[in-house]
């Protein structure tokens, strides 16, 4: 890997200011199966020095003034761009995605920092009226305390900065497990943090193995919020371990997202909608379209369509000028893969699109039409580049096969019947809809689930409440 700044690639654990450097596990290229670097496995306790960093850089923290926490941000946001070319060449060595949508990913991480920055100086508290006489009553907002931030492998930038940010402008301070699959962007975002003058302990990065790291991040009662980005199963086992100390909780969990196609839909926009979030990072996004819904009048057109589109997808490393799908995280990606479309193949399915000669590592992107709802791709997230067509005939059966999942992250569906428009909106139980459009990330709009999809929003207004508590205050005697 061909870094302008070297010392980005940190092959080191940061607790209290210090980078603790051990070669105590490998970190491998998706792309080649090689090693990429080392990193230490922290032990529990690593991960409780970390937290009594935190805490001890706590009370330094939130006295700084909004304004000083902001500008630290900003600060650090800067540097996130000037950098952003060596994050993005990082972030495609350790998680494969193609270079260009890395480069996306960093400026999307970014955003949240600037956004962030420009909120902390908007935590206000409110003033209510008081029902006794000569008394005033003050709602305050404060930091929740120092948190623990578990963070996923398929944004290893982003899922960082979306937490971290909100967390910090709120006058938090941070113990972070990035992935064990993907530490190095999390590693360059504590070394360019330094270099902004986020003083030592307000962030702590702890890699290696998560069970030791996750038992005491958990299981500390310093710790007071956990903010978690990964599959549901191990979010409620989070949740369980939180239960004992009451943390507040932010879960952002598995999604089993319906994209519904009404024959009124325009098909040219709703084919780019389907490529867009269907192949967004090889289809490794908890809000990946993993269920086509298409009505019968449209269906044949759209299949032909997103066959054709899907056929011309290039796959490759993610470093080669022009792939668009990069290799899969690791081997259980594709045995989850292969599983999937194996059972739907088995079970009626018909593949539509050219099959490709890939090296190990690497799926093929394809289109299933015929799927059915006893296929288990309609059941469990693929997290990979398949599409699966389930033909439809009315309104109410999309619905029924759209809601009918424990989980409720994201919905796309595409119409120009403004009257459909408002009733899908409204029926869909899912915490993020989206209407003739497969983008619904930015750092303006909360991000978040129902169901078993988890607890909490991230980004927008909502994102910086997720770190503040309200206190109130009663004055008393005026
Ligand atoms: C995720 O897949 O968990 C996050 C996707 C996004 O932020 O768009």
């Amino acid at each position: 890997m061909k870094l302008d700044d070297p010392d980005l690639f940190r092959q080191a654990a940061l607790i209290g200011g210090q980078w603790i450097s051990r070669p105590d596990m490998e970190v491998t290229d998706p792309a080649t199966g090689k090693t990429l670097g080392h990193m230490p496995d922290c032990s529990a306790a690593e991960t409780t020095e970390a937290i009594a960093a935190a805490e001890a850089a706590m009370k330094d923290w939130r006295a700084r003034t909004h304004a000083e926490r902001a500008d630290l941000l900003m600060r650090w946001y800067q540097l996130m761009l000037d950098h952003a070319e060596d994050l993005a060449r990082i972030l495609t060595a350790e998680q494969g995605k193609p270079l260009q949508e890395a480069r996306g990913e960093i400026l999307y991480g970014a955003s949240f920092v600037r956004w962030f920055a420009e909120e902390a100086r908007r935590i206000n508290g409110a003033i209510i009226p008081s029902p006794v006489p000569g008394k005033k009553i003050f709602a305050m907002k404060e930091p929740v305390g120092v948190c623990a931030i578990i963070t996923p492998w398929n944004f290893p930038n982003a899922m960082i900065t979306r937490k971290v940010a909100p967390g910090l402008a709120a006058g938090c301070t941070m113990v972070i497990k990035p992935s064990d699959f993907t530490p190095y962007s999390a590693l360059a975002l504590g070394v360019l943090a330094e270099r902004a003058g986020i003083p030592k302990g307000v962030i702590n990065i702890l890699t290696g193995r998560p069970e030791a790291i996750g038992a005491t991040l958990t299981g500390s009662a310093v710790v007071r919020k956990l903010s978690f980005t990964g599959s549901t199963r191990v979010g409620a086992m989070l949740a369980e371990q939180c239960a004992p100390t009451l943390k507040k909780l932010s879960l952002e969990l598995g999604g089993n997202a319906p994209f519904i196609v009404f024959d009124d839909a325009d098909l040219e926009a709703a084919v780019e909608g389907a490529m867009a979030s269907k192949f967004r990072n090889g289809g490794q996004t908890c809000v990946c379209a993993n269920r086509l819904l298409v009505q019968s009048g449209i269906h044949d057109a759209f299949v032909a369509a997103l066959t054709a589109r899907v056929d011309a997808l290039r796959v490759g490393p993610g470093t080669e000028d022009g792939v668009e799908i990069g290799p899969m995280i690791n081997n259980a990606a594709i045995d989850k893969i292969t599983t999937h479309v194996t059972d739907a193949l088995a079970k009626g399915a018909m593949r539509t699109t050219r099959s490709r000669d890939l090296p190990a590592g690497y799926a093929d992107p394809m289109v299933l039409s015929g799927a059915d709802t006893g296929m288990r791709l309609a059941d469990e997230e693929t997290f990979g580049p398949v599409a699966p067509i389930f033909r439809f005939e009315t309104e109410e059966e999309a619905l029924r096969i759209a809601n009918g999942t424990p989980f409720g992250l994201a919905a796309y569906f595409y119409t120009t019947d403004m009257a459909r428009a408002f009733r899908v909106g409204e029926a869909l139980e899912f915490g993020l809809v989206g209407l003739n459009t497969g983008a619904i990330s930015h750092e303006v709009s909360p991000f978040g689930g129902v169901k078993a999809s988890g607890l909490g929003r991230e980004g927008a207004r909502e994102g910086i409440e997720e770190y503040l508590e309200t206190k109130a205050f009663h004055f008393g005697g005026l």
